[in-house]
């Protein structure tokens, strides 16, 4: 039952921010906006000058406010406004997906201490209703992964490389140019914003905490026109895959890098900014959600949806949590991996197993071979330093 008026204090009139601003004056909600707390004082803005204040206690601490709702690209900024709203009775809405990683379990503790709620919908995977999902529709099932492309600006990368012949630089600037990309988009490229996502998901997935720093990522930054020319022979695409699964019973599994996806697979033709996220789980089995991943008004859409649970006094429960106590982390898998490297030596911290393919030519040298996830973990500040690519063609079995 809707039970009370929102009064809402924005932080952040960025991207999302307007996309949001546009659809809750579009679609007439019935929500009052207060006050828009923003950083930058001489940023021409879209909407009139009194909507604004550069002074978040204007929100923090105006008892009318009963809901914030947080936008900006500061995470630490982000972490302080989250907790102070939720320990003084108000209820926040984020799509901040480097702070919920990084802070996720303590400001579950909070919500619950204080009876306040938390939503970030719009912090994995944009417009695609995954995390309620996870939370209410696979309450009960056994879910054996969570995968797919949870990055908008590095698919869009991609599929402009891979469709259009585009160059690297060229793609990247366009997808900065339409708002997909973060303001440093080594966290879009390397996968760290796919990590982040793929944290939050693994919470509400297996009732998991796991620190983003724990989890091993790889970005396509090196990707080189070899790597192009190989991956299209073969006639496949190359798509960064965030990927967390259950290992056995009791262990879960999870990291983001660069796979090869063939033309049978679900994901071959989710191309630019969509999202994709396959949910596999023992009785319904494979399920898959495609959407609009990035942008103003998808994940607008996602922060409204939210900002109308929050009517209703939806929660999160987290029931997963107490149910799977059991659960642990684990690296221990191994990854058939395509390494394209210019020395071997480079590679010795990786331990290959059963390398399968082996070539080299004077401008091409790679190999495929079994390593395993601790070890790429382990490797990866010195593999990020190399002109070194790798790419997975999946766990071994
Ligand atoms: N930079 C992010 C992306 C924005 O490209 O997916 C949406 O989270």
């Amino acid at each position: 039952m809707i039970n009370k008026k929102l009064k809402i204090g924005f932080f952040g009139f960025g991207c999302v921010g307007q996309g949001l601003y546009d659809i809750l004056t579009k679609t007439a909600f019935d929500a009052e906006i207060i006050k828009i707390c923003v950083k930058n004082k001489t940023k021409e803005r879209s909407i009139p000058a009194h909507h604004f204040t550069f002074d978040k206690n204007d929100i923090l601490q105006n008892q009318e406010i009963n809901l914030v709702v947080e936008m900006i690209d500061d995470a630490v900024e982000a972490y302080h406004i989250v907790k102070y709203a939720l320990q003084n009775g108000k209820n926040v809405v984020t799509a901040n997906k480097k702070m919920l990683a990084e802070h996720l379990e303590e400001l579950v503790d909070i919500q619950k201490k204080y009876g306040t709620s938390l939503l970030y919908e719009a912090s994995a995977c944009g417009s695609i209703p995954i995390i309620r999902n996870l939370e209410e529709y696979y309450d009960n099932e056994l879910l054996k992964s969570v995968a797919g492309i949870f990055n908008g600006s590095s698919n869009y990368i991609l599929s402009k490389i891979f469709q259009e012949k585009s160059t690297y630089q060229k793609a990247l600037k366009e997808a900065q140019d339409l708002g997909f990309a973060e303001s440093n988009p080594i966290l879009d490229v390397g996968g760290f914003d796919a990590k982040f996502k793929l944290c939050i998901i693994t919470a509400h997935a297996y009732g998991l905490f796991v620190n983003p720093d724990e989890v091993f990522n790889f970005g396509i930054e090196r990707l080189n026109e070899h790597d192009i020319r190989l991956t299209t022979e073969k006639n496949a695409k190359i798509k960064m895959i965030a990927f967390v699964g259950k290992k056995s019973e009791k262990e879960v599994v999870s990291f983001v890098m660069p796979h090869f996806i063939f033309k049978k697979h679900e994901l071959y033709y989710v191309e630019n900014e969509y999202n994709g996220v396959i949910a596999e789980a023992a009785f319904a089995d494979k399920q898959v959600f495609v959407g609009k991943g990035a942008g103003g008004h998808p994940t607008g859409a996602a922060v409204l949806s939210d900002i109308s649970a929050i009517r209703y006094d939806y929660q999160y429960e987290y029931k997963k949590i107490s149910k799977n106590k059991n659960l642990h982390y684990t690296r221990d898998v191994m990854i058939e991996t395509y390494i394209r490297y210019q020395n071997l030596d480079d590679l010795e911290g990786l331990h290959l197993q059963n390398i399968s393919v082996k070539h080299e030519s004077k401008d091409f040298k790679y190999l495929i071979a079994e390593v395993s996830l601790e070890n790429l973990y382990h490797s990866r500040s010195q593999l990020v330093e190399k002109d070194i690519f790798l790419v997975s063609l999946g766990i071994k079995k």
